[in-house]
């Protein structure tokens, strides 16, 4: 059918209406996240290219503006657009402006897309990156978006999105305004250190010789309170088709990096020109514990150490037990997560992890350590606990039989809840009726989950017990990226770790209720950072203080994991006003595994060991 004079008109005068001629990169790109020319069709683009990738070309406006809130660059995405052209070309095009992400909880990547008319005006021009911090602003060090309200970690997560407010761009306040104020530009990132090691694809966390807050000893960034590292920023694939190395690590300085600025899989990266080279390896300063135990109740070392998935047949099984020996020195009382069944992974109904626990006993005897006995809680059948499916995690204790022994013992099953019983008489230590037990099994709180198990203990020359509550709250799965479209991203697992962190501080606020005076510990990975809501939950409730602040640990050392940008504290230890106020508790974070390469981890986590006086 041929269409009618009306409608051909009318096609006509619509594509009349979306041509817009000869604008400048900085018009097309706007001053704010998205561009005011998305879904039209422009025309004679002009720009010299500074950078050719797989799927496009990079280039600059010839007629820069003076505002930093708009990028000069722009990205043209089109497979063979680069064929006859080459860096330092000055070309003009057409094309369609389009905002690209392929997730809704990611930012918008401005593009020209379908590219036509592409015409070479001159060639071999010069071309400069932007080394970022001198011709550039410095990336701001502390706030990630105008959106956030002050706190990434602010609650209601995802109470906005940028791409609906479509916020103007405050290059020098915001780091998410920042990256995307330099999107398509090619910059140079002088002095470039690693602040963890690359993922699978070598994608590697960099900062450069800019104003950088949250610097730690091993020379990763330490996340704090309001602060979580907008200044970092993820190097990406290389552009030429070569492979930046896998085998860095947190402090590993870099040759001068040079790529193009763009937000892809939920981030802003900088894309090499070509492969990042190492060029001055970090040394650790890690060291074994310094803490003293005296093999009696006036020194006691505790640790904690998330063993990542601890399977009987584990390939990590000798490592684990050799940082134990090592660099714990055998602490009289270890908590441990994440210990699988018998049977690791395999989905067979096996729930009990005696195997893999006198395993791992064994195996620190073979690396030269102590002989340690073992406590936990079976997990009812069923998979109900969430992690690795089949594989049963559960939290349990190894502790030194010649040093401690449960205080009056009676094992509890996986549906037990153990309560505080009152001791006999007034001031008299209370105990527990499942010893070790778990905390309230059935409660909505731990779907999917691990329940804390409790425990009371005697320690060679005491005169009361301690009790210790070890945890692995829900994880964070299902959050957004902190560089993503959601503000403030989304905490993944927040409902769950409050109700938890409420159900665990209860349970001790019961024993401190019968015994202000009673040394308490809880340990464990509870999955979120001291100063978010879940633990400043946990600690109103239980009156717990944090060891990283007993033992004055500088914020920067403050860490156990670390992830994308951030090293972060997930492991913590919390003890009862008695033990903080007592001037010999002390605290120490291990980073044998941060520190290391993605081969030599161990386990995601960091281990800790505490000193305690616990005579009572
Ligand atoms: C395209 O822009 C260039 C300057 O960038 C100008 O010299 C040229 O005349 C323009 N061409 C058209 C067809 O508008
Ligand atoms: C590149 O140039 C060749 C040879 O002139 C031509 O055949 C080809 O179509 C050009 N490719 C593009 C994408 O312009
Ligand atoms: C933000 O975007 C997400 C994903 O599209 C959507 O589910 C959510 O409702 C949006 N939030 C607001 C506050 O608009
Ligand atoms: C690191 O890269 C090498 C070579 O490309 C590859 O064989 C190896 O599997 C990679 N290692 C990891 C942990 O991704
Ligand atoms: C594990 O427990 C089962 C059942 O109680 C017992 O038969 C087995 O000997 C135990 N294995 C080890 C290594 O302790
Ligand atoms: C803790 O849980 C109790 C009982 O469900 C509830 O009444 C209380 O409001 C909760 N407290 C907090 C701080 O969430």
């Amino acid at each position: 059918m041929k269409p009618s004079p009306a409608l051909l008109r009318w096609a006509a005068l619509a594509s009349l209406q979306s041509l817009v001629a000869a604008l400048t990169i900085a018009e097309i790109n706007g001053n704010k996240f998205l561009s005011p020319y998305s879904g039209q069709t422009v025309t004679n683009v002009t720009g010299l290219v500074i950078a050719k990738g797989p799927n496009g070309i990079f280039i600059r406006s010839t007629t820069p503006d003076k505002d930093i809130a708009t990028s000069e660059a722009l990205y043209v995405f089109d497979k063979t657009v680069g064929a006859n052209i080459t860096v330092g070309d000055i070309i003009s095009l057409d094309g369609k402006i389009l905002e690209y992400r392929n997730n809704n909880a990611y930012l918008y990547l401005t593009e020209l897309t379908t590219p036509k008319n592409v015409q070479v005006l001159s060639s071999g021009n010069k071309v400069k990156p932007l080394v970022i911090g001198k011709d550039t602003v410095s990336p701001p060090s502390e706030q990630f978006s105008s959106l956030d309200g002050g706190d990434i970690y602010n609650v209601p997560n995802g109470a906005a999105n940028i791409s609906a407010v479509n916020p103007v761009l405050q290059p020098k306040k915001f780091g998410l305004d920042f990256w995307e104020s330099l999107s398509g530009e090619l910059v140079t990132v002088r002095k470039p250190s690693a602040i963890k090691q690359p993922n699978n694809y070598g994608d590697t966390w960099v900062i450069g010789d800019w104003k950088a807050s949250g610097r730690n000893k091993n020379g990763g960034l330490t996340m704090s309170a309001k602060d979580s590292n907008p200044e970092a920023i993820i190097i990406g694939t290389p552009l030429d088709g070569t492979k930046n190395p896998n085998t860095s690590k947190m402090g590993d300085v870099f040759e001068d990096i040079t790529g193009v600025v763009q937000n892809t899989f939920g981030f802003y990266y900088i894309l090499p020109l070509t492969a990042v080279k190492v060029s001055a390896p970090s040394k650790s300063v890690q060291k074994p514990t310094t803490l003293k135990r005296a093999g009696n109740c006036k020194a006691v070392t505790v640790g904690s150490y998330n063993v990542e998935n601890l399977a009987p047949t584990s390939a990590h099984m000798s490592k684990v037990a050799d940082h134990i020996v090592t660099y714990l020195k055998n602490p009289d009382l270890i908590f441990v997560q994440e210990v699988q069944d018998n049977s690791g992974p395999t989905n067979d109904g096996t729930v009990d992890a005696n195997v893999t626990l006198s395993t791992l006993a064994a195996a620190i005897k073979t690396a030269g350590g102590v002989t340690y006995d073992f406590a936990e809680v079976v997990p009812a059948p069923g998979n109900l606990d969430g992690g690795q499916p089949g594989g049963n995690i559960r939290q349990a204790y190894l502790y030194r039989p010649d040093m401690i022994s449960l205080y009056k013992p009676n094992q509890g099953s996986g549906t037990d809840a153990t309560a505080v019983v009152p001791g006999n008489g007034k001031g008299a230590a209370p105990s527990l009726s499942f010893n070790p037990g778990r905390i309230e099994p059935a409660s909505s709180a731990w779907t999917s989950s691990r329940k804390p198990i409790a425990a009371a203990w005697i320690v060679k020359g005491a005169t009361k017990p301690f009790y210790t509550v070890n945890v692995h709250f829900s994880s964070k799965g299902g959050g957004t990226s902190l560089h993503g479209d959601i503000r403030p991203p989304v905490n993944g697992g927040i409902e769950s770790r409050v109700q938890q962190a409420n159900v665990t501080a209860s349970f001790i606020a019961q024993i401190l209720a019968q015994d202000p005076k009673a040394a308490v510990i809880s340990a464990g990975d509870f999955n979120e950072f001291a100063f978010v809501q879940p633990l400043t939950t946990f600690t109103s409730i239980s009156k717990m203080k944090d060891m990283d602040e007993v033992a004055k640990i500088k914020v920067e050392e403050r860490y156990t994991y670390a992830f994308d940008m951030n090293a972060q504290a997930l492991d913590h230890m919390f003890v009862s006003p008695s033990l903080a106020a007592d001037r010999k508790s002390d605290f120490e974070h291990l980073h044998v595994n941060t520190w290391s390469t993605y081969a030599d981890m161990v386990s995601d986590h960091d281990p800790s060991v505490a000193l305690f006086d616990l005579c009572g």
